[in-house]
């Protein structure tokens, strides 16, 4: 079984306070200036019952779950945001942004958590069984990141994590990005805001050419 690839499909990656917000809502307007269908989405989440369950995951107020019952709550939330938008807008030829999709599990629930990644590998291809056709991973230094992310407010469950865990996830990243080099483009997100963004964008308008 092998992932359907959708080339109107584009995810943004890369840990907390990397700038993906700040990247989505930039190539959001560009593909919008040119009046194309797009639809923005993020993970977890993306679904009135997928965002329950991302409550349910940030959440510091009940018992933490388990990390099997972290992996299996991310993917119901994926499952469901996968069937109940992302395919819905990509068959009637909409282009899908998505702050996070699958690869933050291989980074998240995999590298930094400790998961069985042939576990999560299969979980893909069964319960996903779509890609992007193109990501951006956003990579920053962990205390780069984290500042900016506190700067937000108060930490959630994931955000409350130690340093460590954020290396291991920056790493998991990065090694994705190594195995992918086709589909990844890794931007220098320790530049200024306005930067990335055009880095992006400039992502996005190679993309387009080559994908209309
Ligand atoms: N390249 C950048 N340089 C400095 N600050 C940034 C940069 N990109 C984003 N920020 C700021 O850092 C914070 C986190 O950015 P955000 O886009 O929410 O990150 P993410 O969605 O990856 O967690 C926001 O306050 C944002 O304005
Ligand atoms: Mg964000």
């Amino acid at each position: 079984m092998t992932l359907r690839v959708y080339s109107r499909f584009i995810t943004l990656e890369g840990g907390e306070g990397a700038g993906k917000s700040t990247v989505l809502s930039a190539l959001r307007d560009v593909l919008s200036a040119t009046g194309t269908d797009v639809v923005s989405t993020r993970e977890p989440g993306g679904t009135p019952l997928a965002e329950q369950i991302r409550g349910l995951l940030l959440d510091t107020h009940h018992e933490p779950p388990t990390a099997d019952t972290e992996l299996l709550l991310v993917f119901a939330a994926r499952a469901q945001h996968v069937r109940e938008t992302i395919v819905p807008a990509l068959e009637r030829g909409a282009w899908v942004i998505s702050d996070r999709f699958t690869d933050a599990s291989y980074a998240y629930q995999g590298a930094a958590r400790g998961g069985d990644i042939e576990f999560i590998a299969e979980l893909e291809r069964r319960v996903v069984a779509i890609a992007p056709g193109m990501t951006l991973l956003l990579d920053v230094p962990v205390d780069v990141g984290l500042q900016r992310a506190r700067g937000r407010g108060a930490a959630d469950r994931i955000e409350g994590e130690r340093d460590d865990f954020f290396e291991r996830v920056r790493a998991g990243y990065l090694e994705r990005a190594r195995l992918q080099p086709q589909r990844f483009r890794v931007i220098d997100a320790t530049q200024p805001a306005a930067v990335v963004a055009a880095q992006a964008v400039a992502h996005l308008r190679e993309w387009l050419e080559r994908n209309p």
